[in-house]
């Protein structure tokens, strides 16, 4: 029984890793979006009833023969239609433009130089505004009924427009704060020309779905799998205001957490009156990664032995339940239509995509619809403590991922007490709240080195600290020099085995936050 949602600003993928970034921006001006891919039926854009279209970047060039399409009837719906990056291009393109490799390529931050007297929505930049650049393709000519909006130093189409069909482009990326008024740009495209007023805020959020929840279960039971993340948590509280004693959590101990982490989880759920089954399967999970080198075979074990573990419990349980709730979010579920898009997967994330088609369940996902930090906006509405909305993330798969190569008893235990040094150090200062994550990683190699006048051969620990909005992108910490000296110096004095520590300076992209 679907709930009712705001008419949505559709956002058609291209395959740009700044999608998301799309979505999240409208959000933020309190209109709702969603991601679909490039090539979705135009019956089905039509149901939706979209407000705006906005066609996202992507890594394609529009004359490859295997390029995403657009279909160019998309463009002749009447609702108003901005295409960004790969997303202008193809739009001249299907409307008999023409489009080159340039002669100069452009990357990175330039000045846009809009046309004179341009009214909305271009009157949201000055003149040689900074924005960002990303193409190494450009328009040539553009099609009829249009006509040029701006320019860079290199770039004489950087934006265009064609009033009566409603159709705007811009080669640059206002979905960055790179692009200083990228916002406002936005604001004006869907306020003044779209017409859209905000309405998506997360009143009533709770309310409907705790209804959902109800009406979705009706008499029946609902377990729910809890990692202690804000996500999950999040979940089990809305689903147990709507089924009450109906509901058991169900918390798997993978043996894969750092110090501490299991009892302090079944603490704290115990705080929020949330019953608990917690299961006791580190020796499993061991078991099976041993001697498993590759990244993506970990998290597929990993994935596969948590929802074996979870189905057998979930079986032993006297009441039966049909229904398992999960703390899917919004980029998971796009995630797993980028599959057959053009956007690549870079991890395989354990999360829904890795149940099984056969479970014996319903999925209850009722933050399908929301970002990370509209999650805990909520949570703070649900009354979660700020240290439960302020936790970092932590991967599923754990500290598996933070052991570069074969996972043993040892090398957990290493990764796990440096990791501890680094929350020891960091944790509740002023730079902590700058941080998105900070965490140890333990590398598959040895250094040599001198201890107590004794050579070593040991193990080298990585620190990586970084600062995000989302973690779709990262910038890396500024710690300052003194707090990695000290850190270093606590992991290599207190850690059994370790003789040398290094900081990892790497932004994502073109890294990733994990190691694995
Ligand atoms: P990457 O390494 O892809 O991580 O840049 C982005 C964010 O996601 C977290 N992460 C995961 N979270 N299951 C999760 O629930 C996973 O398998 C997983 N892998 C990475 C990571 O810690 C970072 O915050």
């Amino acid at each position: 029984m679907p709930h009712q949602m705001p008419d949505p600003v559709l956002i058609l993928d291209f395959g740009s890793q700044l999608t998301q970034n799309i979505a999240r921006r409208v959000r933020e001006l309190e209109i709702y979006s969603e991601i679909v891919p490039h090539d979705v039926k135009l019956s089905e854009i039509k149901k939706r009833r979209p407000r705006a279209l906005i066609l996202s970047g992507g890594p394609a060039s529009v004359f490859e023969h295997d390029a995403p399409a657009l279909d160019p009837d998309v463009l002749k719906l009447g609702v108003p239609v901005l295409g960004i990056c790969y997303g202008m291009q193809i739009m001249a393109h299907a409307l008999g433009g023409s489009v080159e490799a340039a002669a100069v390529r452009e990357y990175g931050v330039t000045g846009f130089h809009p046309e004179k007297g341009m009214g909305t929505p271009w009157k949201a930049f000055p003149d040689s505004s900074p924005v960002l650049m990303s193409h190494g393709d450009t328009i040539l000519k553009l099609p009829s009924g249009f006509r040029v909006t701006g320019s860079t130093r290199t770039t004489p189409f950087a934006a265009m427009e064609s009033q009566k069909s409603r159709l705007y482009g811009v080669q640059f990326h206002p979905e960055v704060t790179q692009t200083v008024q990228g916002m406002e740009f936005l604001r004006s495209f869907l306020s003044e020309i779209a017409q859209i007023r905000p309405n998506w805020t997360l009143g009533g959020y709770i309310d409907r779905h705790v209804e959902e929840i109800a009406a979705t279960v009706g008499s029946d039971h609902l377990i729910c799998a809890l990692s202690g993340g804000i996500d999950s948590t999040v979940t089990a509280l809305l689903c147990h205001r709507a089924v009450g004693k109906r509901f058991q959590a169900i918390f798997v101990d993978n043996g894969l957490m750092r110090a501490g982490e299991s009892e302090q989880i079944v603490r704290d759920l115990k705080t929020l009156s949330l019953p608990l089954l917690p299961v006791d399967a580190g020796k499993i999970f061991l078991d099976r990664l041993k001697g498993v080198r590759d990244p993506e075979r970990k998290r597929k074990i990993i994935g596969k032995t948590f929802i074996d573990i979870f189905r057998k419990e979930a079986t032993r349980r006297k009441k039966k339940s049909g229904f398992l709730a999960q703390g899917t979010l919004y980029p998971d579920v796009i995630e797993s239509v980028s599959h057959k898009g053009p956007s690549s997967v870079i991890k395989s994330h354990h999360n829904v995509g890795g149940l099984p088609k056969n479970l014996p369940f319903t999925l209850v996902e009722p933050l399908r619809e929301l970002f990370k930090d509209e999650v805990r906006r909520l949570g703070k509405e649900l009354g979660l403590p700020d240290s439960f909305i302020r936790k970092q993330p932590f991967p599923g798969p754990g500290l598996a991922i933070r052991v570069i190569g074969a996972v043993t008893p040892e090398r957990l235990r290493i990764v796990r007490d440096a990791d501890r040094i680094v929350r020891e150090e960091l944790d509740g200062t002023p730079l902590a709240s700058l941080l998105w994550q900070y965490f140890a990683v333990l590398l598959p190699i040895q250094s040599v080195g001198v201890m107590g006048d004794q050579r070593t051969y040991e193990n080298v620990v990585a620190i990586r600290t970084v600062m995000s909005q989302d973690g779709m992108t990262a910038d890396v910490g500024e710690i300052p020099y003194t707090v990695m000296s000290r850190l270093s110096h606590r992991i290599i004095s207190e850690v059994r085995g370790v003789n040398r520590v290094v900081y990892d300076i790497s932004p994502k992209p073109p890294s990733t936050i994990e190691w694995e």
